[in-house]
């Protein structure tokens, strides 16, 4: 596990103002700015379709103010995250298709949450985009044991985390919520991560956040069918009667998500 990347000096500062609760706008504003590439990316995302502001956000401090600090922080994490463990991968795996699925969780985690009036809203986007980042990690550290796993899920029809556990290896949620400790992300992305499969393990303030998680991956999975990384099929019954989800509110999450994925393609590219 020591080798697993760091996060380079700016990013690491990015993340200490992320996680001080004293940390202004400007604070915010100001780190993000020290890294070209990362701020520009920031104003790419914010003046996409998907937030729909009818004026151009040109600056980071604007984008502060209009979408919001936790917004701004959330979509400053999930591109160094992005340039970290997806981008440029030399490999025969199909990261894409992972990051896709990332982008597909993430706004049902959000619609989800719009859904049930769940206060923190703002979080869940994150928290939906980075839970399965330990596979990222696999293909970092060690792609032949992913692919070796992904094979045996060819075989036995048993999906990638139920593969894990019979294999005996650290499963994608331990490896993500490992190199978000390392990396020091807050801990309601650490939590998410660390238990996307296992909702029933989380009593703590963030346990609703794991469950729409959970509930996020195992809908898009039924809805996108981003089957090539043989997805979990059995929904966590606890975590599923803690939402108290109607019949009536799945069908309106299913179209708004399939309406917001529409404008979410600048997330494909970022
Ligand atoms: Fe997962
Ligand atoms: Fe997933």
């Amino acid at each position: 596990m020591d080798d697993l990347p760091t996060l380079n000096f700016i990013h690491q500062k990015v993340i200490n103002v992320a996680n001080n609760p004293a940390s202004s706008a400007a604070d915010l504003a100001k780190v993000i700015s020290l890294d070209p590439s990362l701020s520009s990316r920031v104003l790419k995302l914010s003046n996409s379709a998907y937030y729909g502001f009818p004026r151009k956000v040109t600056s980071i401090s604007q984008a502060v103010t209009i979408l919001g600090f936790k917004t701004v922080k959330n979509l400053a994490i999930g591109i160094m995250v992005y340039d970290n463990l997806f981008k440029n991968r030399d490999i025969d795996i199909d990261m894409k298709k992972l990051w896709e699925h990332s982008i597909n969780v993430a706004i049902f985690s959000e619609v989800i949450g719009e859904e049930l009036n769940y206060p923190n809203k703002e979080e869940l986007f994150i928290c939906g985009l980075l839970h399965d980042i330990g596979k990222a990690i696999w293909a970092l550290i060690n792609p032949n044991i992913l692919k070796y796993v992904l094979k045996v899920c060819e075989k036995t029809g048993l999906s990638f985390y139920e593969v894990e556990i019979h294999l005996d290896i650290p499963s994608h949620q331990t490896t993500g919520e490992i190199i978000c400790r390392k990396w020091n992300f807050p801990e309601i992305i650490t939590l998410s991560v660390g238990n996307h499969h296992t909702p029933s393990s989380v009593e703590d303030v963030y346990s609703d956040v794991v469950d729409i998680v959970h509930v996020a991956d195992l809908f898009s999975n039924a809805v996108f069918n981003d089957l090539n990384w043989y997805p979990s099929k059995l929904i966590n019954e606890d975590a599923w009667n803690s939402l108290k989800l109607k019949p009536s509110m799945v069908i309106k999450t299913v179209q708004e998500v399939k309406k917001r994925f529409e404008s979410a393609k600048d997330f494909l590219n970022i």
